[in-house]
């Protein structure tokens, strides 16, 4: 890699860390990201209860943990977890979440692409909706087979955010025009827009993060027993409750899924 290169790697990963930062305040606010009903709930822990077992107090690393939602679930499942995000907002939502509910959750400041923790340490590694802004994927997904103990297991849960099906694209696009004069919740705030276009279209995956091309990279990282679940269908069903009619068919069409792997 060439000096520039480097150099604008570097401000991009300043970049999606300071955006992240200023999402914080309302991450929670927002159907999608935290879970607003018992039946979400049982949905999600169906999904990593599937691909993960119980926790059976092994050890947990939720990375990008944002607000620790993953964290609470796999917590709620017996794992010993620990959350690791670099956005402090987020990390200081997290640690006030786990302490109002009681929970034992270990949080730490740190770059899921480079985690500085020790080899073999977990027997799961889970991520929801990081893979989408990461500048070096493959060498990240080095790092958590690395990190994991053999036998261990990473489960990603993300997206392709920017090939739409034509009914998603229909819906988003009327979602925002009726944000826009006040008739529906804006997903983030307006003047975050083009901060995320803008990052969206410097990272690795600019051109969306299909699941066959996350395994594929995944697979020359070293992991095998590489699978994609696209069933969210549960999990869809019971956002949509609290999402308006558009933005739950707009997220149902969504390209999302979630990838299981073995070390
Ligand atoms: C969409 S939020 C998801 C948060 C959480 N995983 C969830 O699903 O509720 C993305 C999070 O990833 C974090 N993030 C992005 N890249 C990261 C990296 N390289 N290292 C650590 N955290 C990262 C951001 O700070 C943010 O909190």
């Amino acid at each position: 890699m060439d000096t520039a290169a480097a150099l604008s790697n570097h401000d991009l990963r300043d970049e999606i860390k300071a955006y992240w930062s200023q999402r914080a305040a309302t991450f929670d606010t927002q159907p999608g990201h935290e879970i607003f009903s018992e039946e979400e709930r049982a949905a999600w822990h169906q999904l990593f209860r599937k691909h993960l077992g119980e926790g059976a107090g092994r050890p947990a690393l939720d990375l990008a943990c944002g607000t620790a939602v993953v964290s609470h679930l796999l917590d709620d499942l017996g794992f010993k977890v620990t959350g690791m995000d670099w956005a402090e907002p987020m990390l200081e939502r997290a640690r006030a979440k786990a302490k109002q509910r009681n929970r034992s959750i270990r949080f730490l400041m740190g770059d899921a692409e480079n985690t500085m923790e020790g080899d073999n340490a977990y027997d799961v590694i889970t991520n929801r909706h990081l893979v989408w802004t990461l500048v070096d994927p493959l060498s990240c997904f080095r790092e958590w087979h690395r990190v994991l103990k053999p036998g261990g297991k990473l489960l990603i849960v993300d997206g392709d955010f920017v090939n739409k099906t034509l009914v998603s694209r229909i819906a988003g696009q009327l979602n925002r025009l009726l944000a826009k004069v006040g008739l529906a919740a804006e997903h983030r705030p307006p003047a975050l827009g083009e901060t995320h276009q803008s990052i969206l279209s410097r990272v690795y995956f600019s051109s969306g993060a299909r699941a066959d091309t996350v395994a594929d990279l995944l697979r020359q990282a070293g992991f095998s027993k590489v699978t994609v679940d696209y069933d969210m269908r549960a999990i869809h069903r019971t956002q949509r409750r609290n999402f308006s009619f558009l933005k739950g068919l707009e997220r149902a069409t969504q390209h999302r899924y979630a990838v299981c792997a073995e070390k």
